[in-house]
């Protein structure tokens, strides 16, 4: 049973050095306890914090440089980005699928987990809410659980069950979910929004990201009916299409009638539209994003985003060069899922250029350095602002064509130059 304290302070007390510590992440990030941590840590070592995206994690970046606490992190954020990129914090690129196997292996050991729950139900069982991804495996392995409890944490249905007498530490403090806004489309994203909607049709079971491209391809989907959802995460623009009668998830082949995702990130409103609603199952993101899962459902659609792609179709997604940017998070998972599932499609969609134009996305080779998240070998299409590239079953030559037709036009004679001196015949 849970040992009720009154302060964050006193609940990170349990903490020692050299344990290695997982925070439950996106916007459940128990920022109270971090706060805490932070002070707390002052005089340990060796303290590792393994970690998704984290939001309002900034105070962190002190510690982190004092070598108090070291970030282990699936996913570079705001906070870890340049410590990451300075060599004081560490990138683990892995699948999103692959997390929470490698914490039930003990491959990734964890001591402690810091999460943050709604208040016990009349059976004391206490919500993930918002964020449900790798925190189940983490309170399985570990050996002290402490928890943030929120009575504005939504009280979300699955996986993110943790009963009361699960939790060691807790302390209660209401405050509200972090709000993430989303970014108004601009014309790249309507016109990239237009090309891929343009792919995707009645019945299909639908993963897309957060950000400005998947919303503008969300808009563009009205016209449609019977679509599933079968996600890593989602966001506001999934309960518009909800609300229009566009998502109804009849024809989902697993977990038919239901939204499957791991994690939900955006307004409010997407926080009150899971707050105990029996149609959105958030679950274990090592079953989310399982191959197993996933092709389960036909027409399976993945729509996913890069920073680079070279004109053999190798899809760089977490890094600007060797600059660690993001995370490889779930997008192999479900390109693999869209190509397998019966008639699936997997979509990178991205604008051609960064910087203001000035620079290609598309280019002939990739950075030095750069990560491949999706190899060429699994792209079927590419989409831009410019239009749509199929790479599914094309030579080098035909995708370096295809890739090139979809290029910013100010950057195409350039990669032109470069395909007649690569391929002269
Ligand atoms: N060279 C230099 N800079 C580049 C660049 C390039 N080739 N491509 C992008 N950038 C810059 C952008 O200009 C932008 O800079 P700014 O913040 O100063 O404007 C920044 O890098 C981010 O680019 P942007 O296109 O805005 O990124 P995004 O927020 O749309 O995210 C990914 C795109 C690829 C990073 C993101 O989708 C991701 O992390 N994917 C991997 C994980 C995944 O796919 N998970 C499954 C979906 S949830």
């Amino acid at each position: 049973m849970a040992t009720i304290v009154n302060t964050a302070e006193e609940a990170v007390k349990p903490i020692q050095s050299g344990q290695q510590i997982w925070v439950h992440s996106m916007a459940a990030t128990p920022s109270l306890l971090l706060d805490a941590l932070v002070e707390h840590a002052a005089p340990l070592n060796n303290v590792s914090l393994l970690q998704l995206h984290l939001e309002n994690a900034e105070m962190l970046t002190a510690s982190y440089a004092k070598g108090h606490i070291r970030a282990r992190c699936f996913f570079a954020s705001h906070a870890t980005r340049d410590m990451i990129n300075q060599g004081v914090a560490d990138y683990v690129p892995m699948m999103l699928s692959d997390i929470p196997r490698s914490i039930r292996t003990g491959e990734q050991p964890v001591d402690v987990a810091l999460i943050q729950v709604s208040p016990p139900d009349q059976h004391g069982l206490c919500s993930l809410g918002v964020s449900v991804e790798v925190t189940p495996a983490a309170c399985e392995s570990a050996q002290t659980i402490i928890a943030h409890v929120n009575p504005q944490m939504p009280r979300s249905h699955g996986d993110g069950f943790i009963h009361w007498r699960d939790i060691d530490v807790a302390f209660e403090k209401s405050m509200p979910i972090p709000l993430v806004s989303q970014p108004p489309a601009n014309e790249v994203a309507q016109r990239i929004g237009q090309h891929t909607a343009e792919l995707i049709k009645d019945r299909d079971c639908l993963q897309l990201g957060i950000g400005a491209i998947p919303e503008a391809i969300l808009e563009k989907l009205s016209h449609l009916k019977d679509i599933g959802i079968h996600t890593e995460m989602f966001s506001d623009g999934v309960v518009d299409l909800v609300e229009k009668g566009v998502i109804n998830n009849h024809f989902k082949t697993n977990h038919a009638g239901r939204l499957v995702a791991g994690f939900v990130m955006g307004s409010q409103r997407v926080y009150d539209f899971i707050d105990d609603n029996p149609e959105v199952a958030l679950l274990d993101i090592e079953y989310v994003n399982s191959l197993q899962s996933i092709i389960r459902n036909r027409q399976v659609v993945s729509v996913n985003s890069a920073l680079q792609i070279d004109l053999t179709g190798q899809v760089c997604a977490d890094s600007i060069g060797s600059d660690i940017y993001s995370g490889v998070g779930g997008q192999l998972d479900f390109v693999l899922g869209a190509n397998l599932s019966d008639d699936g499609r997997s979509i990178i969609a991205l604008p051609s250029t960064a910087a203001g134009g000035t620079i290609s996305r598309i280019v002939p080779v990739l950075t030095s350095g750069a990560g491949v998240v999706t190899p060429r070998a699994n792209v079927h299409y590419i989409v831009t602002e410019y239009g749509v590239a199929t790479l599914r079953g094309k030579s080098l030559i035909e995708r370096a064509r295809a890739l090139i037709a979809i290029a910013h036009p100010d950057h195409r004679d350039g990669l032109e130059r470069w395909l007649k001196k690569s391929f002269p015949g």
